[in-house]
């Protein structure tokens, strides 16, 4: 039973004021966890309640912590930690709000996987092994940022993540040391070129391009230089995070000042599949863009995975729909863009159900907290996406899994290809 509840402000990988929450149940065990932010969040999120005004920018986040301790603390005193869904329903009843401004999606997010952590500890087992309860899991398959872009990096290119994926790899471990080559082998590649300019967001290199062509050519020449088949070895993940250039149906690249409509932009990217090993591509089109996404899933879906992320934000009936109409074959799933645990996994399992790849996500402002890699086993996921291959708030992630991996022996099966559901994979 939750015997102390209480929130706190902690600060996140951006230097921003975020939510942790510290939950205390009645026999002893403590949970506690901490509210990501995102940069490119999609329409339809549950929204952050931030202070507005001047401090901080506006950022910060006394409000929020304010919903923790005064409303959301009394009204979950006594309740069983174990039963996750009432406590989730439970803060979903109290905020009122379809997109939960009132305590702010920062406050409840923080709260339900604090909430996850205390009924974990309780039962005295792993949280991935309290989510999967005996069920098998599999290791995720990690999509790994070499170069961030877009929103990320003041648009310097107009895609927002760059990323590989080591679908080939007998095992997480060696996914992360082929990463490590590659990471290593593009910055040496950027030095050379003297395009080496520090590091984006989610510590990806800054990407000093002048073309997104410019950016894949010399991530696939850092594939092959560390020594890796690209496609059949190593693919490339594109976030396009096209909702960031275009709505409407119109679209506007930063780097040649060209606008392109639908047709344009899915051509554009469907030269760069031909031409590049891509194997999953997210938000291709802006989240309005229905159709958009409904073409390029026809056109692309059969060779690559197409995630809806800005699209369908980690929402179980915008999952169903897709599938109805073949809008996606994949979705990204981020805990605080759903609101709550029982969200997330809810929109996950639509995902599973439709015959969907399914990642769960990190957001661009992180911090120490691991509870994805977690969800990512637990929920049998098949893939984690983190960000890139520096800076701890991402290499805790990536960490934290290398232990769960360490901790099943041989038990333990990575996702590998089997992460990915389009039919050519
Ligand atoms: P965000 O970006 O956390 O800034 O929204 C991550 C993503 O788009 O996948
Ligand atoms: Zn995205």
């Amino acid at each position: 039973r939750i015997a102390k509840l209480y929130g706190r402000r902690v600060w996140d990988s951006r230097g921003r004021p975020t939510v942790e929450v510290e939950v205390h149940l009645a026999d002893g065990a403590v949970g506690r966890a901490i509210a990501p932010a995102g940069a490119s969040t999609g329409q339809g999120e549950a929204l952050d309640l931030r202070d507005g005004g001047s401090r901080f920018g506006g950022l910060d986040v006394r409000r929020a912590v304010g919903s923790v301790n005064e409303e959301i603390a009394p009204a979950l005193l006594g309740l069983d930690a174990i039963d996750q869904e009432s406590v989730d329903r439970l803060l979903v009843n109290l905020d009122g709000t379809p997109d939960r401004s009132r305590l702010g999606g920062n406050a409840i997010v923080a709260t339900s996987m604090a909430v996850l952590h205390a009924a974990a500890a309780s039962a005295g087992v792993p949280l991935w092994r309290h989510l999967s309860g005996g069920r098998p899991v599999r290791i995720p398959l990690p999509e790994i940022q070499i170069f961030g872009g877009g929103a990320h990096a003041d648009r310097r290119v107009d895609v927002q993540d760059f990323m590989v994926v080591c679908p080939a790899a007998r095992s997480f471990c060696e996914a992360l040391d082929w990463t490590a080559e590659i990471y290593r082998a593009a910055g040496s590649l950027m030095r050379k070129a003297g395009k080496a300019q520090g590091v984006a967001d989610e510590g990806g290199f800054w990407p000093a391009f002048d073309s997104n062509e410019e950016a894949l050519e010399t991530l696939t020449l850092a594939i092959e230089t560390a020594g890796f088949t690209p496609a059949t070895q190593v693919g490339i993940s594109l976030d396009i995070a096209a909702s960031q250039f275009g709505t409407g149906g119109r679209y506007t690249l930063a780097l040649d000042d060209r606008t392109l409509d639908t047709a344009g932009l899915i051509d554009m990217l469907g030269g760069w599949i031909e031409q590049y090993p891509i194997l999953s591509v997210e938000d291709p089109v802006g989240e309005d863009d229905h159709e958009g996404m409904v073409e390029f899933t026809r056109r692309f879906g059969h060779r690559c995975q197409v995630i809806g992320d800005d699209y369908l934000v980690t929402n179980a009936k915008r999952v169903e729909a897709a599938a109805t109409n073949g809008a996606a074959n994949a979705v990204l799933v981020k805990p605080n863009q759903a609101g709550t645990v029982t969200e997330a996994h809810q929109a996950l399992r639509a995902g599973k159900d439709a015959g969907f790849a399914t990642i769960v996500s990190a957001r661009s402002g992180e911090s120490e907290d691991i509870t994805i890699s977690h969800l990512s086993v637990g929920w049998d996921a098949g893939q984690l996406k983190v960000g890139s291959f520096t800076r701890s708030e991402r290499m805790a992630k990536w960490n934290e899994v290398l232990r769960i991996e360490e901790a099943l022996g041989d038990s333990a099966e990575f996702s590998g290809w089997s992460a990915f559901t389009f039919p050519d994979s």
